[in-house]
């Protein structure tokens, strides 16, 4: 089955990812679940993507929201049934749409049957089945300065956690709760290959892959440089490690070597280069379709992320605009602002406050016009904003609270400051629940939800928007459907404009006789671009007045295309 009729249909489809514990919930119980997800299908259905990403739904604790998976088999009570996913998949696919599952198997949850046996003792099927190690020699097991070396996890504190029964340690690059797979173990990939396969045989049709270029790990486990946190870095020991292609390409092979038909991978990759992404989604030798890579939205992290910095528009021209060059020839890229782990980009880049709808619009009229593939996050489409969370009990984020503790406690930093970084940055910002009505709780449930509703949700939600024609979510509506008829977006050339403007963003696609300028102004004031816009027209816009000169409103977002007619070459940057 194929969208487009061309056997890479992944090049011409939007995704849009539903994060459940916050779409809908049915059953009443404060959490979004598969039901919910049901009930709102219309809603996806008719913003005209092609593709679901359902964030992780299977048998969890939620030590890590769901990323810390107990059984991949089975589906989460709170979320529903394994029955409710298959109705799910027949109503997705009903509605004409994909449906890809998130596949965890960097770590599993340490509730895991694979982690309770191998934790068990040195010897036994599983014993090698994580990544465990000794203590340094001449130290006490258990002890600080123990560790086998010196990383820090991604949620802070130590990447090593001691297990008295065997004696050893074992490896956690998030939550001491998300052991590490060791996919040096053939065994390991065989068991993760088989579940891929139940998955597929079930019905979905491709995976979306957690942090998959952290498979494969330096055995030499040397120490990193250390970080403000005190911590050392062990990323150069794992980002895109030693075996991490001959990895995927061996689980391309056992999953979909065996099948007809094109099956939607996208790697999620921090730290991932442009030259390695080329490398990784290469039409003939690569082994995914495409990878969500880190760069632009690291662009306001100094030290880390939560040491923020000022961010301008060159700078993010810069980075997107090496990615579409890198990419041009080989490989393909994903296009997104905004998912579960960052804060809301209208709040982000954008202007919340005096444009709000034109910042949202002209966001995204920038990002996804773009050659890529594009990802919506839920509640993007009608510009959902950060939250004003006034205290530390706000919050639910692991990674969160797990930083305020340390900074506040450890480090000895003003809590008030540290809020601050939390606020702006917190992953939560895109974690509470889906608004779509401007009643209780936002329409998400009849309950008290697990994390309360954003108080904006009176006027900012689906309800309000549905039926207006000058609202975001119509504008996500018309751009959608813009790119699915203009094929110069698919497949077109891209070439960035006026890359030395701090306002303005704008570049131009071609593909043939055919092609689009796309201007955008990304700030509060009014601005001239100095470009040649000679024989062509307004096919798309944020703003109202159709105005014809070159002058740009705030944050007015303009994609122009030649008359019928007009020749093919009278558009180029005059200032580049
Ligand atoms: C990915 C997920 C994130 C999760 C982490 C560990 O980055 O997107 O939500 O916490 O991996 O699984
Ligand atoms: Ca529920």
């Amino acid at each position: 089955m194929t969208i487009s009729g061309s056997n890479r249909w992944w090049k011409s489809a939007v995704v849009y990812q539903v994060y459940p514990l916050s779409f809908a919930d049915h059953n009443a119980d404060g959490i979004g679940d598969i039901h919910g997800i049901i009930d709102h299908l219309d809603h996806i259905r008719d913003l005209g993507v092609d593709v679901i990403w359902l964030s992780p739904v299977y048998r969890s604790p939620h030590d890590d929201n769901g990323y810390d998976i107990s059984d991949y088999e089975s589906v989460d009570p709170r979320f529903g049934t394994i029955e409710d996913l298959d109705q799910l998949i027949a109503a997705v696919h009903a509605n004409g749409m994909k449906l890809i599952l998130d596949l965890v198997v960097n770590h599993t949850s340490d509730e895991h049957p694979w982690f309770q046996e191998s934790r068990r003792a040195r010897e036994g099927v599983k014993a090698n089945w994580y990544i465990w190690r000794d203590p340094r020699p001449g130290t006490v097991g258990g002890e600080t300065g123990a560790e086998p070396n010196n990383w820090g996890g991604s949620f802070s504190g130590s990447a090593w956690e001691w297990v008295p029964e065997r004696g050893q340690y074992y490896l956690h690059l998030f939550s001491k709760k998300q052991p590490d797979l060791n996919w040096d173990e053939p065994q390991v990939r065989a068991a993760i290959f088989h579940m891929m396969n139940r998955w597929i045989d079930r019905g979905i049709d491709g995976f979306r892959m957690d942090v998959i270029n952290f498979i494969s790990k330096n055995p030499a486990f040397a120490d990193g440089e250390i970080l403000p946190t005190g911590f050392g870095d062990g990323g150069p020991s794992f980002v895109s490690g030693p075996l991490v292609h001959e990895y995927l390409a061996e689980m391309k092979e056992a999953v979909f070597g065996h099948r007809d038909g094109e099956y939607f991978t996208v790697g999620e990759m921090p730290g991932v280069t442009p030259e390695q992404a080329a490398r990784f989604t290469d039409q003939e030798g690569g082994q995914l379709n495409m990878v969500f890579q880190f760069e632009h939205v690291e662009l306001d992290h100094d030290t880390g992320k939560w040491d923020y910095k000022p961010v301008g528009i060159i700078d993010i021209k810069q980075s997107l605009g090496r990615w579409q060059d890198t990419l041009a020839e080989s490989g393909w890229n994903s296009l997104y602002w905004n998912n579960h782990d960052q804060p809301r980009v209208v709040s982000r880049w954008g202007n919340d406050r005096e444009y709000w709808y034109e910042s949202a619009t002209a966001l995204a009229t920038v990002l996804y016009l773009h050659r890529g593939t594009p990802y919506i996050y839920q509640g993007e489409e009608i510009g959902m904003t950060n939250v004003a969370f006034s205290d530390v009990q706000d919050f639910r984020d692991i990674e969160t609270l797990n930083y305020y503790e340390t900074a506040v406690n450890r480090l000895g930093l003003p809590s008030e400051s540290v809020l601050d970084a939390l606020r702006r940055s917190s992953r939560d910002n895109a974690r509470t629940p889906m608004q779509w009505t401007s009643e209780t709780n936002a329409g998400f449930s009849v309950a008290t939800p697990w994390m309360p509703v954003n108080e904006n949700h009176k006027w900012l939600n689906v309800a309000a928007q549905r039926n207006d024609p000058s609202s975001i979510l119509s504008f996500y509506k018309r751009l959608i459907a813009f790119r699915h008829a203009t094929p110069v977006v698919i497949d077109g050339t891209f070439e960035m404009l006026l890359p030395d403007d701090p306002h303005v963003y704008a570049f131009r696609r071609q593909l043939g006789d055919d092609k689009l300028i796309i201007v955008a102004n990304l700030s509060d004031l009014r601005v001239s671009p100095e470009l040649d816009l000679g024989g062509l027209r307004v096919v798309m816009t944020n703003h109202a007045q159709n105005s014809t000169d070159q002058e740009l409103a705030p944050w007015e977002a303009r994609v122009y295309r030649p008359s019928p007619g007009a020749g093919s070459n009278s558009a180029s940057a005059t200032n580049s």
